[in-house]
Formats: C-alpha cells, structure tokens, sequence
C-alpha cells in the first residue's frame, strides 16, 4: 500500500479483488473506428514520437508542421513545431460544407417545459463569429490576451470559448458553482481584466442569481490587484435580464445586445502557432494556489480528437452526451473540443441529472437519440440510488458509455453496465488528469475486455510506469501500490503551470527525473500524483491520489484551500481536513478546527465554518462534518498530524501516538468523534 502521509484518499481499491473480462458484443465491434489491435503495435515506443502523427492528421493545418516532437526546452514539450492552426476553424468551419444543416449542439433546458434548442453547425459559426467580432471590436482582445470565463451550462460557453480560439485569446472557463472569491483568485493569477458570466441558469429547479458570483469575483479580484475593466452578461433568457443585482454603468454589459450590434459579422480565424496556448484550466494541487494548467493549440486539439474518435467510438452520425460540466477538463475535451472536432453532435444538459426525478436521463436519451453516453462514477451511484430500475423504462440505445474521474466500485460498474447499458454498450472505464489534456489509461472499445473497477492498459502511445518511493520499478502482477508514472510525453498533455515553471517541474517530474539537465525525453517520466496498482494483464487499477487533494464527486479539492477557507471564519485558529469516503461522492472533507483562546465552541459557529467554506470556495467544497476541537494533534515540532484525524474520522486503527508532543488529546478526539 503507498504511503498516505496526509490522509488522503488511497485506501479503497486496494481491496478489490480482481473481476472477470467483459468483451465487446459482435454488433459494437461491427461498428467501431478502431478494431486493430495491432494498434498498440504502431504506437509502440520504439516509434514514439513519430507514431503521434496519426493524431496531428485528423486536423486541418494551414501550415503544417516540420518537427513531431521538439524536447529542447525539457520538460516543456513541444508537439508539432512550426505548424499553424485555428481551433474554432477546426470544431466550426470546416464542418460546412457537408455538415452546415446537422446539429453541433442540443442544448436541453433543466426545465422539462422549456423546449430543446437543436443548434446546427451554421448557427454555431454565426453566433462564434459574431461573439468574435464582440471580442476583438469591443472589447480590444487579441491574441495572447486571458479572458476569465465563468459561465454555467448552456451553449453560450461553447460559443464563447470558441469565439476566443477564434482569436488566439487564451480562455480561461471557471465552474460556475466555484464560488466568486474562487473566481476572482483565478482572474487575478491568470491576469484577465475582461470577465464573461450569465445572469442566471437552472439547477434543481430554481433560477440561481448568478451575477451576485460574478460581482464577487470582480471584488476578489480587484482586492488581489488585478483591474477588471469589462463584464459582459450573456442572459439566460435573452433580452430579459434575470438577475436583481445591478449592471454597473461603464463596466457590465449586456453581451446580447452587442451581438446584435455585430449581426452577421465574420471575423477571419487567426492562424495560431501549434504550440500557442488554446485555455487555461485551472485545477487544485497540494499547495494551497491553484494551478493553471496551460493546455496547446495543436498538440491538445489532436490528442482530444483522436481519443474522441478511437476511445469515445464517435461517427458523424451518432449522438454523444458526456454529462461533466464544461467548467471541468473533461467538459473541455469531451463535450467542446473532441466532439466539435469531429463535427459530431454533442449535447449540453444545463441542470441536474436527477431533476426533476429519477428518470430525467432516460428521458433525455430517448428524445435525442443518445447513443454514446459519458458519466462520472458520483452519478452513476446518485441515479442508481435514486432509480435502480428506471432505465429499464426507457427506450435508448447506449452503444457506448465511459467511465470517469473516480475509481468506480465493481459492483456500481456491473449496475451501470447492465442496466444502464442494458447489457448492450461497452464501458470505458478513463483515467487522466486536468494536466493530461486526455486520456491516459482506458480499454480500447472494440478490442481490449473491460474490467470492472481496472481503467484498463496505457491507450496506443502511452507507456505507464509504477514506481516505488525508490525508483524501482513495479512490475505487472506484483501487487504493490506504488506511484504512476508516463514514461513518455504525450501532444495531450499540458505545456506548463501558468506562470509557474519551477513548480510545473517540481510537483510532476521533482521525484524521478534523472537527470535535471537532460533533453531526453527518457529522463524525465511523469509523475500523475495518483497511488495505482499494475495488474498481470498490464491494466491498472488506481487506488487514488498521494497528494494533499480529496477528489469529491470526480472534483479535485485541495485539503489546504479548504483549511484556509476555515481560517477565514472569526474565531477559527487551527484547521485540519481529512477524507472520508461517502456512498454518493466517493470522498467528502471532513473538518477538524480548534478555536482562538476566549471563543467558545457552539453550533452556530460549526454553521459558520461549513458556510464560510463554501462561501470561499463553492458548495462543493462544503465538508461533511465540522470537528470543532479543543486542540490538534500534532507532532513536538508543531505539525498537525492529519494522518491520526484521518484514522478517527474513518474508524480506523489510530496507530501509536506515544510520539506526539500531545499524545492525550487523540483519545479526548476520538471520543467526541465516533461518541
Ligand atoms: C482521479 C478528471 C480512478 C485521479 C479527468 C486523477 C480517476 C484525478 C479516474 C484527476 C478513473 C480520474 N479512475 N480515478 N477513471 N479518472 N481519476 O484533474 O485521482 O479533475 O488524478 O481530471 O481524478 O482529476 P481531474
């Protein structure tokens, strides 16, 4: 088992014990894009990284590249060097000519009354390119620039990230439910003086007033330093404004309306450097800032096209719905980027999948066709609990479904499988990372068996590595847990922390890299920060992160921003999270706080914590439990020892204390925790 210094949350899957093989049924593989196996073959790394130029030709280039793979400035790769390309070109125009009349996006109102807006690829690239010409006339952007995005679910964000592509601008999406501060905290390190946000949108049934966050997140910016100059305001409904909060005069604008103003305007795609950054995303590490994760124009593009294609299994004629949020990676790769790429139909869903009952999903299938189908393990144990046997009431026929974010149970896999998929559709089951750009580990529909509970081998082009706190490597079959590794670069994977190289290096490659001067790519594996187990059959079974992160629901947390949130609470002097594992959401934060001297423990001051936490951070960050505490365990030099919280919170075996400058505390703890 690896070392769970933190508490975090490696401690489940170790314990399962190896499933049997479900194979892809006659009619799927009939079907699929891939059924070669000797794919692994062609992407084996005795051709790396020349076998990467399958995925660089599913693109259009305006110049095409000379150099596959550029390593000189190691371990910042290069992918495709000396090309030049457009991504709103890419995911729009090109689709015209044979797809102008198909549908790019369905977007389904979380309101069953309201109808179903079917957007074809020409409305898409007249509302790009009108948002575009906002943009770049208005607004004054041009290439290079951030622009923060903080929009919810409908098919403004799609538009509006492909409208900066569009330019070169760099987007940077933030998940509408993160909190203003959050939002704010990403502006500011990003240095975007420009914030797009919507007045309102749906979930679970309500109007949520979303321009209250965005004016917060103008407040938390500006109080970090960062000018914010511009608010444009998509409206929910358009021409009806749906927020009580006031547009500021000189500084929110309605973006409708200027759209109206550039009616039918084209704006020329700007031809971008294969290596020129497409997005930030921005995700959680172990210390306490967030990261942003600078992702490519060619190099992620390709990557997310190929693995919606060959992994995803998408044809032009299918319908796709990947159920993420956009405001995530997996959104970014798998509901905008691949699927428009590939001129496929994707569908947005605005609200919640289990409103306004159990059945909404099903019903959501069978009105669109819905024949490809991409969830996280958290919905798939939410829709089994709330209908176990509602699918079975629909008629949809899922040929396809994926897996991702969490390592999913067996037993809620079998569920997904039978009576979701009926019997019928192959699971993947994917593992990646914000930082990956896209899948790493995954079965290859038509030709690997699924496992339940194993993500499968590296995809063609990946080689994973498991290694000890050593450096010894972990062979197949060996059935230790140690960290995973890539030994390779990937077009995929992320150029860089935004701003922050030596942390970039550090955090991925700091603990095996070889050599620190080396250009060899072969020196410098990278280091996902997940604990995994390498099975006989080469498939890997991650157990979960090493780190001081808590993946809540698929969503990645750092325990320290949560900590810091806390603080923030009046009387609040120390806090401590931990993990816990939860039915629903796979992991959820437990928080243990002690007070400053002369405040007196209450529960109005634990409701205060939990909501000056979600407050800081967003809903998803509320903890399960607040701890209020009348010291912290910790060691005599001070530190507080997570490691025993952890214990407590999840019953488990404390281990010796006899160490600890405070060892009499653990029992006082113990008693007021588990009663
Ligand atoms: C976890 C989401 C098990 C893992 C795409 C990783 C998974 C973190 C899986 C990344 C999976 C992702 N099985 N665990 N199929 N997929 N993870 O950046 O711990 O939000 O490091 O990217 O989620 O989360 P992130």
């Amino acid at each position: 088992m690896s070392k769970n210094k933190h508490g975090a949350s490696t401690h489940y899957a170790v314990h399962w014990q190896e499933e049997q093989y479900y194979y892809p049924g006659p009619e799927f593989i009939g079907q699929a894009n891939c059924t070669d196996p000797g794919i692994y073959q062609r992407f084996s790394l005795d051709r790396f990284p020349e076998c990467y130029k399958e995925f660089a030709d599913l693109l259009h280039w305006d110049r095409y590249w000379h150099t596959t793979l550029d390593t000189s400035d190691a371990p910042c790769w290069k992918w495709f060097v000396g090309g030049r390309l457009n991504a709103s070109y890419n995911c729009v125009d090109r689709h015209l000519q044979k797809h102008k009349n198909k549908t790019a996006i369905h977007f389904v109102p979380e309101l069953e009354e309201e109808p179903v807006e079917h957007m074809t690829y020409q409305e898409l690239y007249r509302r790009v390119n009108e948002t575009a010409a906002v943009l770049q006339d208005f607004c004054g952007l041009q290439a290079g620039d951030r622009v923060t995005l903080y929009l919810p679910m409908t098919p403004e964000l799609p538009v509006t990230m492909l409208a900066c592509a569009r330019l070169g601008i760099i987007h940077c999406q933030v998940f509408a439910g993160f909190s203003g501060k959050a939002c704010g905290d990403r502006m500011h390190d990003s240095e975007s003086n420009i914030l797009i946000t919507m007045d309102a949108y749906y979930r679970g049934g309500r109007l949520l007033n979303h321009k209250v966050n965005a004016d917060q997140a103008v407040q938390a910016a500006e109080n970090a330093g960062q000018k914010v100059s511009k608010v444009l305001v998509w409206c929910r409904y358009p021409g009806r404004y749906s927020s009580s909060e006031p547009m500021v005069e000189n500084r929110d604008f309605f973006l409708d309306e200027l759209v109206r103003q550039h009616r039918n305007a084209t704006i020329k795609p700007v031809s971008m450097p294969a290596e020129d950054i497409l997005f930030l995303m921005y995700t959680s590490g172990s210390t306490g800032r967030p990261k942003g994760c600078q992702h490519s124009t060619g190099g992620y593009l390709s990557y997310v096209t190929w693995m919606s294609k060959y992994v995803q299994d998408i044809h032009p004629e299918d319908v796709y719905w990947c159920l993420a949020d956009i405001g995530w990676i997996t959104g970014h790769s798998f509901i905008v980027y691949g699927p428009l790429s590939l001129g496929a139909s994707t569908v947005i869903y605005e609200g919640v999948p289990t409103y306004p009952d159990a059945g909404r999903c099903w019903r959501i299938a069978q009105e669109l066709d819905v024949n490809i189908f991409h969830t996280s393990p958290t919905a798939v144990r939410a829709l089994r609990k709330v209908g176990g046997d509602e699918p079975a009431r629909y008629n949809y026929h899922f040929k396809h479904m994926t897996s991702v974010g969490e390592p999913i149970e067996p037993d809620v896999w079998r569920w997904y499988y039978e009576v979701v998929g009926k019997g019928r559709a192959v699971i993947v089951d994917t593992w990646w990372q914000t930082e990956t750009g896209g899948f790493l580990c995954s079965t290859m529909p038509a030709i690997d068996p699924m496992k339940p509970g194993s993500a499968g081998p590296g995809l063609p082009g990946i080689h994973p590595v498991i290694y000890d706190d050593e450096g010894n490597e972990l062979k197949p079959g060996e059935g230790k847990a140690g960290n995973l590794c890539i030994r390779n670069p990937w077009p995929g994977a992320f150029q860089s922390i935004w701003k922050d190289r030596e942390r970039y290096i550090r955090s991925y490659y700091g603990k095996y890299n070889r050599d620190p001067k080396s250009r060899d790519w072969r020196d410098w594996p990278y280091m996902a920060g997940d604990a995994a187990v390498l099975e006989s059959d080469g498939y890997v079974r991650i157990l979960g992160r090493i780190d001081d992160v808590i993946n809540v629901s698929g969503h990645r947390l750092g325990t320290k921003e949560i900590e810091s949130a806390a603080l923030s609470a009046d009387g609040v002097a120390e806090a401590a999270v931990v993990a816990m594992p939860d039915e629903i959401k796979g992991m959820v934060p437990d928080l243990y706080v002690s007070l400053k001297p002369g405040i007196d423990p209450s529960d109005e001051l634990e409701k205060k914590v939990i909501s000056t936490v979600a407050d800081v951070l967003g809903k998803i960050a509320r903890p399960a439990h607040v701890y209020i505490v009348p010291d912290m365990p910790k060691t005599r030099s001070g530190k507080i020892m997570r490691r025993v919280l952890a214990s407590i919170s999840n019953r488990r075996d404390i281990g010796d204390v006899s160490t600890l400058a405070n060892p009499e505390i653990v029992e006082e703890i113990r008693q007021q925790v588990q009663g």
